[in-house]
């Protein structure tokens, strides 16, 4: 098992397969993207399911999720996807994508046996999508949701990062669209992770602020009880409204800065130049690629992996006056 000296267990292991991505987001990366990891520091396909392996088998690991960067860029995915539901016992296995090119690929990855997507929608206006996002790609993320939903990867639920004067009036019109269509919208508190150093806490919309929004027009009511587990989301129901199924209408709301979940962490990552983080805002990785390039055993490898969880903080520490941003950009660490 992989606990920390908090007594929490890392079940959830998020994957990422590349840094690169085929948008350039501004509150990830600049216009001109970023120096890429070289190709041969990134794991191969066979490298990354022995891990994987280790981790399912020997380190009670239950979940998978594929991030990025974007990981539709990764050629291997739906081999990945196989060779990891393929494992005894059968993780849940999850992605988070920008969407683009999921049309395309859903019926291949849902074949592999891919259970879910997450996928990250911050506008409906395609203008706002291009200032956003820098590429005029509104409709391939459309597309892409519309398609997982039609190939089964449900349930289809899409991320929304709220900014000040840029997408924040699009809120309710967001929550229509996700739910006129089964979607499960969360909206997310920005983090400081983007890799030029732009984030501001005093312009920051809180999660607080969000629900303030939302409940100028619609009527929330807490929906997860004690139910929320480790989920980052805290989950209402839409009073009144019901996605097309007939089950009542969800939206989430993602406090990561201002109601943190650290406490309830389940997860740890592994980067796709195949170094374990114990947390998206840890200080220190722990190097497996160097391991088992260099021959070593699963053994010795559950055994630093395990080191690595054990050594994990109590919390990320964004509102700490010492807070130091992670060296690493998000697309580099996995979202
Ligand atoms: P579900 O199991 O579907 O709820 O997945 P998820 O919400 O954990 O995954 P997703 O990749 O969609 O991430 C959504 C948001 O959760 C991200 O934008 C982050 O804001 C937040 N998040 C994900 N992982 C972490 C984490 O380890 N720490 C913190 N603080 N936030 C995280
Ligand atoms: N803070 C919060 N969420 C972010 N994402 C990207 N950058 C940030 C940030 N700085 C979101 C993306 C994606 C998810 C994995 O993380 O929108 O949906
Ligand atoms: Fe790409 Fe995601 Fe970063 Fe946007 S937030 S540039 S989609 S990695």
């Amino acid at each position: 098992m992989l606990a920390d000296s908090y007594g929490r267990l890392a079940t959830d292991l998020r994957v990422s397969l590349t840094d690169r991505c085929n948008l350039r987001c501004t509150y990830c990366m600049p216009p001109e993207g970023l120096e890429w990891l070289p190709k041969p520091d990134l794991l191969t396909d066979d490298e990354l399911l022995r891990l994987i392996g280790i981790g399912v088998t020997r380190l009670g690991i239950t979940e998978v999720r594929f991030t990025g960067g974007e990981p539709l860029l990764r050629r291997g995915l739906p081999g990945l996807v196989a060779g990891t539901t393929a494992l005894a016992p059968r993780p849940r296995t999850a992605l988070t994508t920008n969407g683009i090119g999921l049309a395309r690929m859903a019926p291949a990855l849902a074949e592999a046996g891919l259970d879910r997507v997450n996928v990250s929608l911050d506008t409906l206006d395609p203008e706002v999508f291009e200032t956003l996002a820098r590429r005029r790609r509104l409709d391939d993320v459309l597309d892409g949701l519309a398609g997982a939903a039609r190939a089964g990867l449900t349930p289809v639920k899409v991320n929304t990062v709220l900014m000040r004067d840029i997408n924040d009036a699009e809120a309710a019109g967001l929550l229509r669209y996700c739910v006129e269509r089964g979607y499960e919208l969360r909206f997310i508190e920005q983090m400081p992770l983007d890799a030029q150093h732009g984030w501001r806490r005093d312009n920051m919309i809180t999660a607080e602020e969000i629900l303030g929004r939302l409940e100028a027009e619609f009527t929330l009511e807490p929906a997860d009880g004690d139910t929320r587990g480790s989920a980052p989301a805290e989950l209402f129901h839409v009073r009144g409204v019901r996605f097309p199924n007939g089950e009542p209408a969800t939206v989430g709301v993602i406090g990561s800065v201002t109601r943190p979940f650290c406490g309830a962490c389940d997860r740890v990552r592994l980067t796709a130049d195949g170094q374990i983080r114990n947390c998206l805002f840890a200080r220190e990785e722990s190097d497996l690629r160097s391991l088992l390039r260099g021959g070593a055993t699963d053994d010795e490898i559950a055994e630093r992996w395990t080191a690595a969880v054990s050594a994990k903080l109590p919390g990320h520490g964004i509102n700490d006056p010492s807070f130091l941003q992670p060296s690493r950009p998000m697309s580099a660490i996995g979202g």
